[in-house]
């Protein structure tokens, strides 16, 4: 089973192969944790990205990290759901953003790699129900990837993924 860590800080600094992005499905970029990525790798990667998309909910499509620091080579955009109330199949399509993640990061070769808590900011996803399904999605993955590092932006985030982690 795959390691799984929970950080407290901004996905672009990360010192990971790759990092994950909670797009839109146009994958050009917005704001939140997509604008942030956007910002820090240049106007390259809405290009790149305008070239994959569009990408449904819940599916993952990698693109090169052109302007952010290395070691991050590579974003891999995936298209959280948006909460609906919970019975649109919300939880199943956001496990399959994490299930999808990985399956491109091992096309890809990547050994570590960046996720944030999708879909738990203007998507609206209870960020502790989201937290539960992140991990449970991550440990019931196969996967060469080595570590995954859950980023939690605020302390509120870091502390249900950590709980769901200890469960
Ligand atoms: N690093 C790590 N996490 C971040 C950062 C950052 N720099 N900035 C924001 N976050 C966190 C938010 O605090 C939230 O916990 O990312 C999580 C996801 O929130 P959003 O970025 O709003 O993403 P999401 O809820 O999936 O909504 C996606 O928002 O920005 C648009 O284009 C995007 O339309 C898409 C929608």
């Amino acid at each position: 089973m795959t390691p799984i860590e929970v950080v407290q800080g901004d996905i672009t600094r990360q010192d990971v192969d790759a990092i994950v992005a909670a797009a839109n499905q146009s994958l050009m970029g917005g704001g939140g944790v997509d604008g942030a990525i956007h910002r820090a790798a240049g106007p390259r990667l809405a290009e790149a990205g305008a070239a994959m998309g569009p990408c449904r909910p819940g599916d993952a499509k990698a693109t090169p990290a052109f302007d952010l620091d290395p070691p991050i080579t590579h974003v891999i955009h995936t298209v959280g759901p948006v909460w609906r109330g919970g019975q649109h199949d919300e939880a199943e399509v956001l496990a399959s953003c994490y299930r999808r993640c990985l399956e491109v990061a091992d096309e890809l070769g990547v050994r570590t790699l960046a996720i944030p808590a999708i879909s738990t900011g203007v998507y609206g996803f209870p960020a502790e129900k989201a937290a539960r399904i992140a991990v449970t999605a991550v440990r019931s993955s196969p996967t060469a990837v080595e570590r995954v590092r859950l980023i939690a932006f605020d302390r509120e985030t870091h502390d249900l993924l950590a709980a769901a982690l200890a469960e």
